[in-house]
């Protein structure tokens, strides 16, 4: 029943755009796209349809609903509900201690309780047909007939995009059981908590309990302990940063020797066998030119007022969704994941970190379209290149942000599931092979270019660091301008 009205909502919500299929048809046949060359018909109506649906018409609170509503579980996957207990505070305060190793002024952040996480279990089922309703077994029984589907002895953490606050691991299932078949791995799929709700770092928490519990089973647990070095972590979009994030905080708490008390055993800390991202978004600040340049193949078209170029010409705005019980948080923050004066802070920029905060990290993995987020994650490849991190890159012509998880049949999607699965396989056997190289895929896969990674992007570092620091300071103006305009408001 509640499928049937999910489906008539979906259909008003495509008759209403009509209008707009037509008028992108039509300037695609007479080639006066503005994509002309670089995007086929598919792709341009994806495009347009997902863009069409990104306004601020609804609150935070009713957006987050819409978001993770649950497609069900059915089609080629087991998926299995788990809770990881809630560990000991010093989970958090290990996160807490490499915030502060990293600080460089007076960032300020909320401290985040500590919890239990839920999580899912996620792998590939055979021999079944798209619509198969996963079988009534228990969750114990469901991971079991996972893991008898997992051929490969390496699993997946890994963490789903939205923005750091929308989306849900039962949005990002079909990809997910997708890369576990092409890899044999069971993957991990974790429900951090979501900002505005839960600021920086409350994410960062969930993901390194989930990390920890995968090498250290709490009790009640269904797995056996995983290795470090047979644990990739994985993301896209804000999962990619999250994976980068939580892979700093690692590098970060190994060389101040912190060892962390979890679940009544101190345990050290490892790295893991590599980071696989897909369109990650690295900076916070919205600052790099692909921001504009590109927004045109996207559907990703942020809001004007975060805009690197109104930052010159326009004073702040605060978000203009609709208030309601989550936004604006009191006292008011410009940006919903984490307060102005710690937007610059490396675990919460990782364009932002210097390279040598990445020495020593295990090989990792970008994947980008030509998309608003192109500059930071190619600048990311640069720095992790420049600091001897084994880099593994690929770029899409013309493609929109994450393409290869929503259009899965298209050649270009199964190019990106066969790079990124291979490079999840060769991380959990230490077989990574960098090239120094970023593969560049032409339209329609026509053409290859192998690229040095010094040369990917024209953006150089210290024009990186002037444009964070504008926007940096233009958001905290921002800030300072709600502060001061809120406590009036408290007086009258
Ligand atoms: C890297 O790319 C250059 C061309 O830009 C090419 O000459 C070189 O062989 C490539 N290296 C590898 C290892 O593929
Ligand atoms: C950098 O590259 C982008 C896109 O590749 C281009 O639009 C821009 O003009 C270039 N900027 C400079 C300074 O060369």
């Amino acid at each position: 029943m509640s499928s049937f009205k999910h489906n008539i909502g979906l259909l008003k919500a495509l008759l209403v755009r009509i209008p707009l299929i037509l008028k992108t048809l039509f300037l695609h046949e007479v080639h006066m796209s503005p994509v002309s060359g670089k995007q086929d018909l598919r792709t341009e109506l994806t495009v347009a349809i997902i863009r069409s649906f990104m306004t601020f018409s609804h609150s935070i609170t009713k957006m987050q609903q819409n978001s993770m509503r649950d497609p069900g579980i059915k089609g080629p996957m087991w998926v299995s509900k788990v809770v990881l207990p809630q560990p000991e505070f010093d989970v958090r305060d290990a996160v807490l201690r490499a915030i502060e190793d990293l600080k460089m002024g007076d960032e300020t952040f909320d401290i985040p309780a500590i919890g239990s996480v839920e999580a899912e279990w996620t792998g590939y089922r055979s021999g079944v047909g798209k619509s198969t309703a996963q079988p009534d077994l228990s969750e114990a029984e469901k991971y079991r007939e996972l893991k008898k589907e997992s051929s490969s002895d390496t699993t997946i953490l890994f963490f789903h995009g939205g923005a750091y606050f929308l989306m849900d691991p039962c949005t990002h299932r079909v990809p997910v059981a997708h890369l576990s078949r092409l890899t044999g791995s069971p993957v991990l799929s974790v429900r951090y908590r979501l900002a505005p709700q839960n600021p920086f770092p409350a994410a960062l928490v969930d993901a390194l309990t989930a990390y920890l519990s995968l090498i250290h089973p709490p009790p009640g647990a269904l797995h056996d302990p995983v290795p470090a070095r047979k644990i990739v972590i994985a993301g896209d979009s804000a999962g990619g940063n999250l994976s980068l994030v939580l892979l700093q905080t690692l590098l970060t708490l190994q060389r101040a020797s912190r060892s962390i008390n979890f679940h009544g055993k101190e345990v050290p800390i490892e790295l893991p066998a590599g980071v696989a991202t897909v369109s990650p978004w690295c900076d916070i600040s919205r600052a790099m030119p692909s921001i504009i340049h590109n927004a045109k193949f996207d559907y990703l078209d942020l809001p004007a007022h975060t805009r690197e170029d109104v930052v010159e010409s326009k004073p702040f705005t605060p978000i203009p969704f609709p208030a309601d019980a989550a936004w604006p948080v009191s006292p008011p923050r410009s940006d919903m994941y984490v307060n102005a004066k710690t937007v610059l802070h490396p675990l919460v920029s990782p364009l932002a970190a210097s390279p040598e905060l990445w020495k020593g990290a295990p090989p990792i993995f970008i994947s980008t379209g030509e998309e608003s987020l192109t500059d930071e994650g190619l600048i990311t490849a640069r720095r992790l290149h420049e600091a001897g991190v084994p880099v593994v890159a690929e770029q899409f012509e013309g493609m929109p942000h994450c393409h290869g998880f929503i259009m899965m049949s298209t050649p270009a999607s199964k190019r990106f599931f066969k790079t990124m699965s291979e490079f999840c396989r060769n991380a959990g056997t230490g077989s990574v092979t960098p090239t120094g190289n970023l593969t560049y895929l032409g339209f329609k896969l026509r053409s290859t270019r192998e690229i040095s990674l010094e040369k990917i992007s024209n953006v150089s570092d210290e024009e990186v660091e002037e444009r964070l620091q504008r926007s940096a300071k233009w958001r905290l103006d921002g800030e300072i301008e709600m502060l001061k305009s809120s406590r009036e408001w408290a007086r009258l």
